[in-house]
């Protein structure tokens, strides 16, 4: 089939593609990733891009008639047809390996403040032995003798795999019978034999998520963090959230490797490059964790997610097994232990087991409301008695995906939003100081929050008749006016259109009702909440008076509210470094009860009540005018 080269501007990047290739697919080659809320259905209109030279095919697609007057088409929808040029307008890119590794979490990262009480007992272990030569009279296999050996040093049965035999007679023979074996902590599978004394062990805690992957690597000897790095998880270009992952796996024709294969080149190019970097041989990597919602885990595994996302919403399998690393596909030692998180339920997963054990919430008295805002809006509520768990659909709107300038918390989002309240004139707050490109999830709260308050729109999220050029109306409906094209880096004006603060009623309205409905069926009220942890990265930039006012998180006084940064990728560091924090994981995934929002008529009437700002019950917020 015919080859041609595609040329992505401004980056200069080309690569080569065949015939009939979509200009999507050849950004994701190229590095170049594009936003797909439709996983290229051709209806999201995210993924705009110019053809600037070349042979193409457009084949449709909705975007709006302004920018197909400009030259726009739709990437998804635009086929190779010969060499090209292409520009990526930067509110089209994903974004470049913009993730969060540090946060601004009150819950500290250090060894000490990670393991807390349980001890430093990982997932492997190096047990040092000398073995005695064989002679013509004493004559027992190598395995054997390994065997014996550690069974009378170290009281320990050990299990052997056929790729370490077909090392063992070498490696015995070259250390001359003195050896350290490193052996996978539960079932003493026999991982790794090197000479006595030199042995490195390291591991890797993995949070998937569905934006973002994050692999940590720890040295297992001493406990201590080696390095941290993130990228986006490849399989954005099949859609933004998990619903639009598991139509891809499930109505085409290998789609299911295609996420596997997507997710796995994610997780290895990062190990890869913190292995280079870290001057560390992949087969010193001898044991690994994985947090992931329960999609994530099921299409890294390759199993069939489709009933995830049928009524009645089963996994295939909530607790897997410890599996090995070539199992499961990671490049590090191929014996290595893998552990990945049980999941709850289809909605609740591996992720927020993994947040739990971290933030010990089962281990506290304290009633603790732990919540994580994305996509599904997954929160835990209860102490060291009950756990109650629910995932609410909120929505990607404060991810800033389904907003029209919406974007994630990165350089150029306008994270802060002043009005004044006599000119209506508008103070943007911009991550990195510059230009803004667009609006993330604690910008569109903000701006909710001071929208209302300037009386630019009413309670059911209305836009009123108001003096202000910044309020204006298009084809597609009234919008304000955030900041002007001429002060935009995207030479765009960048706008809340009404269409977009209906999705962020419903969001927060959905994200509070989950928190009611779980707070009703244990027939409790928000008061009792004794402290309120929020998880992901979402916290770092939120204003929690702000949140509060729109009616998205409760009215609890401010000391109430922790920020535990990414809690799935620090349960996943604790459990790799501690097999009694691993085995209480599988205890919370199994005593955690899991409320099904789809389930009787709570929710919804929690979630009518809750579209307005801040609601329609304003005694449950008495703080907010
Ligand atoms: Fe192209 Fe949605 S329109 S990914």
């Amino acid at each position: 089939m015919d080859q041609f080269a595609v040329t992505f501007l401004p980056d200069n990047i080309t690569v080569r593609v065949a015939a009939g290739t979509s200009i999507m697919e050849a950004a994701n080659q190229a590095g170049l990733p594009l936003k797909s809320t439709c996983g290229g259905a051709g209806t999201c209109g995210r993924c705009a891009i110019k053809v600037q030279e070349g042979k193409v095919e457009v084949r449709g697609g909705h975007l709006p008639a302004r920018l197909r007057e400009e030259g726009y088409s739709l990437a998804c929808q635009t086929m190779v047809m010969g060499d090209a040029i292409i520009a990526i307008p930067p509110e089209s890119r994903l974004g470049r390996h913009q993730v969060l590794l540090q946060d601004k979490g009150r819950l500290q990262d250090s060894l000490t403040d990670l393991l807390g009480s349980y001890p430093l007992d990982p997932a492997c272990s190096v047990a040092s032995l000398v073995l005695p030569e064989p002679t013509l009279t004493e004559n027992t296999s190598d395995a054997s003798r390994l065997l014996a050996t550690l069974r009378k040093e170290k009281g320990l049965e050990g299990q052997l795999d056929l790729v370490f035999l077909q090392e063992l007679p070498d490696s015995l023979r070259q250390a001359n019978w003195q050896v350290d074996v490193t052996l996978a902590a539960g079932s003493n599978r026999l991982i790794r034999i090197t000479p006595l004394g030199e042995t490195r062990a390291f591991g890797l805690a993995i949070d998937l998520g569905t934006t973002t992957v994050v692999v940590s690597l720890l040295d297992l000897r001493s406990g201590e963090r080696v390095m941290r790095k993130g990228s986006y998880n490849r399989q954005a270009v099949y859609g933004d959230d998990v619903i639009s992952r598991i139509i891809h796996a499930t109505s085409n024709e290998g789609g299911l490797e295609e996420l596997r294969q997507a997710a796995l080149a994610t997780i290895n190019d990062l190990i890869t490059a913190i292995l280079t970097s870290g001057g560390i041989d992949p087969a010193e990597v001898t044991a690994a964790t994985i947090a992931g919602n329960t999609t994530m885990t099921h299409l890294l595994l390759g199993i069939n997610p489709r009933y995830l996302r049928l009524q009645p919403y089963i996994p295939a399998a909530a607790e897997l097994p410890v599996l090995k690393a070539a199992e499961v596909g990671l490049k590090i030692n191929p014996l290595a232990p893998v552990q990945i998180f049980p999941a709850v339920a289809s909605y609740v997963g591996g992720d927020i087991v993994s947040g739990a054990l971290f933030t010990r919430i089962a281990s506290s008295e304290e009633l603790t409301l732990f919540i994580d805002i994305g996509t599904n809006g997954e929160m835990v509520l209860g102490n060291s008695d009950w756990l109650i768990s629910c995932a609410c659909s909120a929505g990607p709107a404060f991810e800033g995906s389904g907003i029209t300038c919406g974007m994630r918390a990165m350089e150029g989002a306008i994270e802060g939003v002043s009005i004044d309240p006599d000119t209506l004139e508008v103070e943007l707050e911009v991550i990195g100081g510059g230009r803004p490109s667009g609006i993330c999830g604690s910008g569109l709260i903000d701006c909710l929050a001071k929208l209302r308050r300037a009386g630019i729109i009413d309670r059911t999220g209305n836009f009123q008749e108001v003096a202000t050029p910044r309020l204006r109306t298009t084809d597609e409906g009234p919008e304000f006016v955030l900041a002007w094209a001429t002060q935009s880096s995207t030479q765009r004006d960048i706008v809340l259109t009404a269409a977009d603060i209906k999705n962020l009623i419903r969001s927060k309205g959905a994200v509070f009702a989950g928190i009611q409905s779980l707070l009703k069926t244990v027939s409790l009220e928000i008061d009792a909440i004794e402290r309120i942890i929020i998880a992901g990265g979402f916290g770092n930039y939120l204003h929690i008076p702000n949140a509060v006012e729109i009616g998205l998180l409760p009215d609890l006084p401010p000391e109430k509210y922790i920020f535990a940064g990414n809690t799935s990728l620090k349960g996943a560091e604790l459990a790799l470094l501690s097999q009694p924090a691993w085995q209480e994981s599988l205890e919370l995934a199994r005593r955690m009860t899991y409320l099904e929002l789809s389930a009787g008529n709570l929710f919804m009437e929690e979630f009518v009540s809750a579209l307005f700002l801040p609601h329609t019950r304003l005694e449950l917020f008495p703080s907010v005018g």
